[in-house]
């Protein structure tokens, strides 16, 4: 059996948390590869609505294994407390949950090292979920991390106290306050007690037993492709692969072993935090969608900048992922519009382009729009694909002829049975 891949396509919050849970019951597995708290993956069923931010999201089901990988950093504290609301909605956590030995610690003075960056960054900040996302993964590839395995070991608390002693030499020389650290440790020394109770495993031997044994899994990704941090817009991007190959280094898997690979988007497009955004909206538009959408970040309540679908955009993250299988979300949020517009080119100095350009960050691109008629009616209701409006039926296959990648499934309303899977 083999690997399939879900992934965000635009800058994150397509919906991937909804749409792995919809998913789940085909699968065995869904194991998570890449980010850590700083995702918002949020499900709803049966007049539930929950945000998991480490935890994949097949959770829920009856009967699934849930993995977080290697790639992803934990962060104890969140992470308990995750554990811990489940438990109070009886969701047998540890018969359905195991956590890599070999992911990466998130430390207090990890959260404390990304806000002393961001302050220093000042107008230039990355607008980080300030979790610790990007110290932790420098610490990872500066190989000085501390891992989940480590804290089977007696030498966990002086490995610590290392770690820390060199952190807190970088945030004294960021001028940055570490009044805070004493209350976080308590918090963090009692989840890692917590943590040492869970199902600890060698990931990368389990997800390949689970392959050889023909069982089927599904590699939740986090954020998006246009935050990777090799393919983004860089700098503004997080620090972590969350492309189809951060899978295989997330979790342990060849590359041979990846069959689809479903790309998520939005039939708009959000951003949360800075960094380019060629079709933004910055008006009456953007307000509406992002009212309509209710496009407010699921991890830290920030309001989402809004804009139109970008398409040179999104065949950029269709290329890198190698996407076999398209998602559409929300395209019940752009009801009430008489006109939808999608990006199809960028102008830049009058020549007219179909792809990202290198500097994004610094090459202010003009957004070439194509206008399609609305819908402009309700589609939250619509159980099969012969009851899409005409418009939305037209809006999809035009999508399709563009990207050349079918759209297989479409998502009317972020409750799991809104969801119309058109093509296996
Ligand atoms: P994720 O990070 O990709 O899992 O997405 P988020 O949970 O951060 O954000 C997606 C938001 O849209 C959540 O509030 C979902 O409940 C909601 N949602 C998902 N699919 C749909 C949809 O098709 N229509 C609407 N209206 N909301 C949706
Ligand atoms: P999910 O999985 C949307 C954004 C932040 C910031 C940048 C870097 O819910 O789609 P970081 O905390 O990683 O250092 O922040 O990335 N970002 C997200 N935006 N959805 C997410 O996750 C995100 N995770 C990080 O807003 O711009
Ligand atoms: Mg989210």
């Amino acid at each position: 059996m083999s690997v399939d891949v879900l992934l965000g396509l635009q800058w994150g919050d397509e919906g991937k948390g909804k749409i792995v849970d919809v998913l789940a019951p085909e699968y065995d597995v869904v194991a998570r590869f890449q980010g850590g708290p700083n995702a918002g993956h949020t499900l709803e069923f049966e007049g539930i609505k929950h945000v998991l931010h480490t935890i994949p999201s097949g959770i829920f089901r009856a009967d699934s294994i849930n993995v977080v990988g290697n790639g992803v950093v934990i962060d104890p504290v969140t992470l308990r407390k995750e554990i811990e609301a489940l438990l109070g909605m009886n969701v047998p956590v540890s018969k359905r949950l195991f956590i890599s030995r070999k992911a990466n610690l998130i430390l207090p003075t990890h959260r404390l090292l990304d806000a002393a960056s961001e302050a220093l960054k000042g107008v230039d900040k990355i607008g980080s979920t300030l979790r610790g996302i990007g110290p932790t993964y420098m610490d990872k590839t500066g190989r000085n991390g501390l891992r989940v395995g480590d804290i089977e070991s007696d030498a966990f608390t002086s490995r610590y106290e290392k770690l820390k002693l060199k952190h807190l030499e970088l945030l004294r020389s960021m001028n940055y306050g570490t009044e805070a650290l004493e209350a976080l440790e308590k918090d963090f020394f009692t989840a890692i007690d917590y943590l040492r109770q869970l199902n600890l495993v060698d990931s990368e031997h389990l997800m390949n037993k689970f392959i050889q044994s023909k069982r089927s899994v599904l590699a939740e990704g986090a954020q998006g492709s246009l935050l990777d941090i090799d393919f983004g817009s860089y700098p503004f991007v997080t620090s972590s692969n969350t492309i189809t190959a951060g899978a295989c280094t997330g979790l342990g898997v060849a590359p041979r072993h990846i069959n689809k690979v479903y790309g998520i988007f939005k039939a708009y497009c959000t951003r949360v935090g800075s960094g380019p955004f060629p079709t933004e909206l910055n008006d009456a538009t953007g307000e509406a969608i992002r009212k309509s959408g209710n496009e407010f970040g699921a991890t830290t309540g920030r309001p989402r900048r809004c804009g139109w679908l970008d398409l040179p955009a999104l065949r950029y993250a269709i290329m890198i992922n190698g996407v076999t299988d398209l998602t559409m979300t929300k395209p019940d949020v752009l009801s009430d519009f008489d006109d939808i517009y999608v990006c199809t080119h960028y102008e830049i100095n009058g020549e007219r382009i179909d792809y990202m350009p290198y500097d994004i960050v610094h090459t202010p691109v003009t957004p070439v729009y194509k206008k399609l008629p609305g819908w402009k009616c309700d589609l939250t209701g619509i159980e099969r694909e012969d009851q899409f409006p005409l418009p939305l039926a037209g809006y999809i296959a035009w999508l399709e002829e563009q990207l050349q990648v079918p759209v297989s499934i479409v998502s009317v309303g972020p409750n799991r049975k809104q969801t119309i899977i058109r093509k296996k």
